[in-house]
């Protein structure tokens, strides 16, 4: 298996709650190698889209990308709502429910693409700046910054 990581020359740097955001990838990359067999591939890929379908102004976009088993209609039809079902014995449905409200907290978008013995991709896209997750991050960071600075 092969785990390969594609980041757009020209990323810029975007505001964004940073837990939030690795684990809806992290969560994005288990479900890949639960579902990834000898000879397959996950490739992760991100870049920042300067003006697109969404949203208004510049957003990045995130891509988990397999060439692993697929997923089933009904389970693709499914995921990302409150229908959502796991198909693994000890599943609990809940790694894509994280990336969903993740996504969610920062006002973006996310996707599923898959056909069965092919792969699957899942692909998100999140406003660079102006999101509710990140300025709440970025008061929170302020804050603590200011409370350090008492400190010292
Ligand atoms: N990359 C993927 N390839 C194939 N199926 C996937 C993939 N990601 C998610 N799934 C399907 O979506 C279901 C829900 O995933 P998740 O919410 O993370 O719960 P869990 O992993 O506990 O089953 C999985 O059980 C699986 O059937
Ligand atoms: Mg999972």
């Amino acid at each position: 298996m092969t785990l390969a990581q594609e980041v757009a020359e020209d990323i810029e740097p975007a505001v964004m709650d940073a837990k939030l955001m690795y684990n809806a990838i992290y969560n994005l990359i288990n479900n890949a190698l639960g579902a990834c067999g000898d000879g397959t591939s996950i490739t992760t890929r991100a870049r920042v889209i300067e003006e697109g379908e969404f949203p208004d102004g510049a957003f990045l976009e995130v891509a988990v990308a397999d060439t692993g088993s697929g997923m089933p209609e009904e389970v693709r039809r499914k995921l990302f709502t409150d229908d959502a079902v796991s198909t693994k014995a000890m599943g609990t449905g809940l790694g894509t429910k994280i990336v969903k409200n993740a996504v969610d907290a920062h006002g973006g978008v996310v996707w599923v693409e898959s056909v069965m013995g092919e792969g699957t991709t899942i692909t998100f896209r999140v406003p660079v700046d102006g999101s509710p997750a990140a300025q709440e991050a970025m008061r929170l960071a302020a804050q603590k910054a200011e409370q350090d600075a008492k400190e010292e």
